[in-house]
């Protein structure tokens, strides 16, 4: 983790950019980061993991698990040592911070509930504005006993035995999935959760490392993921592959800023996870994908971005689960190109950090891009080979995405771009600032 970049605090300003090159290592996935350590603190044993993402939100989780009972050992950059507890967690005698982190606040309460412990959960403005009761309730059925204050933090949940379900969420939420699955460990019984849209699958793939005995088996569009509890995990050796959605930033730009070509490497390559590309591709953008090696269960790739003219699309609303952080960088992607995009399905973004896609919007908006923001859609009519103006500030409203996305969209302008606020690029990229400034970009703080 780099010292400077995850201390910035305050505006940036991102200048007009040309001829990006260079290579980066894909930073560690966050959203496996957070498993690794939940798993290894539920588990028996040693869990030692390598890649670990020190980024705020999973530095919050090390936290937790730590307070929870687990150790939890930070031996050199990336590389940490969990003890487990044997599903046996503890009572914290202090609230649980979670700042920003919706994955770990939700994981986490889905893992103390089937433990048998109690815990307060607590988290930032922003995390304490988001619903926690699509947890909660499924949790509650489960015999969980929550109080939440108006279905949000600060939560308390109250020590006392799970006993297991057949849920089916109605929202498409690998954190929902997560979070029953956790707890299904510790509850008595077959815990079933009906997918009805494919969501990431790293809990699934993760858990079956770690021992558990878990059905997973494709039901009409989604999936059906069952296991009987209690079941007891072993610990791993955990090697965390790159994280496709930090990636995008590097890749998008590359995309639309001049005579630029970037390569990433050690990016999970999860069908589960790797929509933009798709999308990417189907707008002619000029990427090389070369599989990688396989870290913790998952494919990767090195992923090569050229300079391209994109044209719009309509993305398949089916698509967003697989591509749901990245649409912030996907808009600015859509600004740069000729013709329509137009983007359905995207009610969970108004859950997120903040109102993404009332902020995405404003982001182009102000920015000199014509969008419109429906009920659960965007449309981004793009400027074509005339660019954009830039000279905007992105209010970030606590929100990492929006940050990266109104710098990079800077970056690609004729006169550059600002944001309000960069600090909550720690919660999820905190080496972003020097990876950017490595392939040339400049971005500058205050
Ligand atoms: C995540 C799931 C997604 C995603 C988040 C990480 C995860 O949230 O937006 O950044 O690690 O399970 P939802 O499951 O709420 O869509």
């Amino acid at each position: 983790m780099s010292e400077t970049s995850s201390r910035l605090r305050g505006p940036a300003q991102a200048h007009p950019a040309s001829g990006l090159a260079g290579s980066l290592a894909a930073p560690g996935d966050k959203s496996v980061s957070h498993r690794a350590l939940i798993l290894g603190a539920l588990a028996r044993g040693e869990t030692r993991i390598s890649g670990l993402l020190e980024s705020e939100d999973v530095l919050n989780t090390a936290k937790a698990m730590a307070a929870l009972g687990a150790g939890v050992k930070h031996n050199r950059p990336g590389e940490w040592v969990v003890q487990g507890t044997s599903g046996r967690l503890s009572t914290p005698p202090e609230p649980l911070d979670f700042g920003n982190s919706g994955t770990g606040v939700r994981l986490v309460m889905g893992a103390v509930a089937g433990s048998g412990a109690g815990a307060d959960f607590v988290g930032d403005e922003s995390l304490s504005s988001r619903p926690m009761r699509r947890v909660t309730d499924p949790l509650g059925l489960m015999g969980a006993r929550f109080t939440t204050t108006d279905g949000r933090l600060p939560a308390h949940l109250e020590p006392g035995e799970l006993a297991a379900i057949d849920y089916t969420p109605p929202i498409a939420s690998a954190q929902v999935k997560s979070a029953i699955l956790l707890a299904g460990l510790g509850a008595k019984g077959e815990t079933c959760v009906r997918e009805l849209q494919v969501t990431r699958d790293h809990t699934e793939t993760m858990l079956k490392s770690f021992g558990a005995e878990i059905d997973v088996t494709r039901e009409g569009g989604g999936t059906r993921i069952r296991l009987t509890g209690p079941q007891r995990l072993t610990g791993q050796v955990v090697d965390v592959p790159g994280d496709p959605s930090s990636s995008a930033f590097a890749i998008v730009a590359a995309l639309i800023v001049p005579d630029s070509e970037v390569t990433l490497t050690g990016v999970m390559n999860n069908p589960a996870r790797t929509g933009l590309i798709e999308t990417l591709k189907e707008m002619g953008a000029d990427l090389t994908i070369v599989p990688g090696p396989v870290m913790a269960g998952e494919r990767t790739m090195t992923v090569t971005a050229r300079t391209s003219p994109l044209r719009g699309i309509e993305v398949p609303a089916e698509r967003a689960p697989a591509m749901i952080d990245e649409y912030p960088i996907l808009a600015v992607a859509a600004a740069f190109a000729t013709g329509t995009t137009f983007m359905p399905g995207l009610a969970e973004l108004r859950a997120k950090e903040s109102d993404r896609l009332a902020g995405t919007a404003a982001l182009l908006t102000v920015n000199g891009a014509r969008v419109e923001a429906g009920e659960d859609s965007l449309t981004v009519y793009g400027a074509g080979p005339k660019g954009l103006e830039g000279g905007g500030e992105t209010v970030t409203h606590h929100d990492h995405r929006l940050a990266m996305s109104g710098l990079v969209l800077g970056l690609a302008s004729r006169t550059g771009a600002r944001v309000d606020d960069i600090a909550m690029i720690a919660t999820s990229y905190p080496d972003f600032f020097d990876h950017m400034r490595s392939l040339g970009a400049a971005l500058e703080a205050g």
